[in-house]
């Protein structure tokens, strides 16, 4: 039964492929293959292990350059002002594509294949919708809340590490712990049963690769297969919330008042981004930590002897090892950025990761250094009405996470070859192998 409904939908999970990948996949191959820039950076595996070398030929080339994806930026100034300006929207306008890829796009139409970088997720709509959604969110992730949280965070965090004592072998420390502290954190917080984090592992997993442009097929239809179990899962959830509520924020969200309801749509949309973004993002900032602070061994020194240090160190691998590389805005008017006429419609990229390295802002940008004192300016984060909603829950993980790693496991090393997730706009360690000491 399962095999037959997947094969009535595979002609509508083609064409969503061809349209959304098949095609940009293309017309990106065929740019690198002439030697552009983005072209390579989204395309060749290489690029995976380190975007740095491209992001700086880019560099050489100005503060905002034409490329395969319309404009592409760098710089942290512009970027800092495309993330701010109301002349730019953080969607896609659809009519401005062709008229035959309007009508696949609406044709092949699903909702229950939706990912979090599609609307009505928050992440890609604009005013007024976007101010809705985030209003409703927003006092889950206040600083006030946010702090009322470190307890919980400190409580996981140690029942991990309790796991971890004793162990003289490699442990994988994505898999055992740097995986496990955001979704049990962002579970816990949602409401969503705990006991089901495996699933929502694989689920993120696989679906954040639809992040990245030009997936291919084979990729595309798992992480559709994997997007599909969590909208049924969602729909299951709401439903018992509907009939059971407790005292969480998706309780809150799916008992709103008629007039504030959020449409079905709506609902799996925003929590599935809460959800995803709390788990899939936080999960590089560890591993991209602890590797960092591996290769720098002074500094992780210090930071032992001082934890007051901790908060700008994170700040710091944030800067220095992005774990959202990459993300974008569309010229809703007429605009001028950079000295450059930016006509409507015109696609900016901004490579996030870059900008945090850019010379005019970050002396020696290159160099690791957790006492760096303007760290805090990166733009890992985003910036303007878009930015991350879970920053400070991100900070208070990492923070409680790393010291706590740091104070238990002193003699912690990898002891072997990380593997990076296979992945452009996100940016982190699919295998992490430490001995513990
Ligand atoms: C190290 C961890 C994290 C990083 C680097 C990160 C990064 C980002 C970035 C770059 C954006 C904006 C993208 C854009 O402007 O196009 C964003 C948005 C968002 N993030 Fe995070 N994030 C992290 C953790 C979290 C956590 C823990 C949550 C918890 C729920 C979260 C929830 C969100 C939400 C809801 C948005 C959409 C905000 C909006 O569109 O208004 N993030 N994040």
């Amino acid at each position: 039964m399962a095999a037959v409904t997947e094969a009535r939908r595979a002609p509508g999970t083609a064409v969503r492929w061809a349209v959304r990948h098949g095609l940009p996949g293309a017309y990106l191959a065929r740019a690198a293959r002439r030697g552009d820039l983005v072209g390579r950076l989204l395309r060749e595996p290489a690029q995976r292990i380190d975007p740095h070398p491209v992001y700086e030929a880019l560099r050489a080339q100005g503060p905002l350059v034409p490329s395969g994806l319309g404009l592409v930026t760098t710089s942290h100034a512009v970027a800092h002002e495309v993330l701010r300006s109301p002349s730019f929207r953080a969607g896609w306008d659809r009519t401005l594509a062709p008229r035959w890829m309007q009508w696949a796009m609406q044709l092949s139409e699903d909702p229950d294949a939706r990912g979090v970088g599609e609307p009505p997720s928050m992440l890609v709509v604009d005013p007024p919708d976007h101010t809705r959604y985030r209003r409703l969110v927003s006092r889950a992730f206040t600083p006030r809340a946010t702090a009322a949280y470190e307890p919980a965070v400190q409580a996981t965090a140690d029942s991990l590490l309790d796991r971890l004592a004793g162990r003289t072998e490699p442990v994988d420390l994505v898999d055992a712990f740097a995986a496990q502290l955001p979704v049990l954190v962002i579970a816990e917080l949602l409401g969503v049963p705990v006991d089901r984090r495996e699933d929502f592992l694989r689920w993120g997993h696989a679906a954040a690769a639809t992040l990245d442009p030009g997936l291919p097929f084979r990729r595309y239809r798992s992480a559709e297969r994997a997007l599909r179990e969590m909208h049924g899962f969602l729909r299951r959830h709401f439903a018992r919330l509907r009939r059971h509520p407790g005292d969480d924020l998706v309780s809150q969200l799916v008992g709103l008042p008629e007039e504030e309801a959020l449409t079905e749509p709506e609902l799996h949309a925003t929590v599935m981004l809460l959800l995803g973004a709390g788990f899939e993002t936080t999960v590089n900032l560890l591993g991209n930590a602890v590797v960092l602070l591996d290769a720098h061994p002074d500094q992780r020194k210090a930071l032992v002897a001082d934890p007051g240090g901790w908060a700008g160190a994170v700040e710091e691998v944030l800067r220095h090892d992005s774990p959202v590389q990459i993300t974008g805005r569309s010229a809703a008017a007429d605009t001028h950025v950079a000295g450059r006429d930016v006509p409507a419609g015109t696609r900016v990229t901004l490579l996030l990761g870059a900008a945090n390295r850019d010379p005019d802002v970050f002396a020696d940008p290159g160099r690791f250094d957790v006492t760096r004192v303007n760290a805090r300016e990166h733009l890992a984060f985003s910036g303007g009405i878009h930015y991350c909603l879970g920053a400070g829950l991100a900070r208070l993980e990492a923070v409680v996470a790393l010291r706590s790693l740091a104070d238990r496991f002193p003699g912690l090393r990898v002891s072997g070859q990380p593997v990076r997730r296979d992945l452009q706009t996100l940016r982190g360690f699919e295998q992490l192998p430490v001995t513990l000491g």
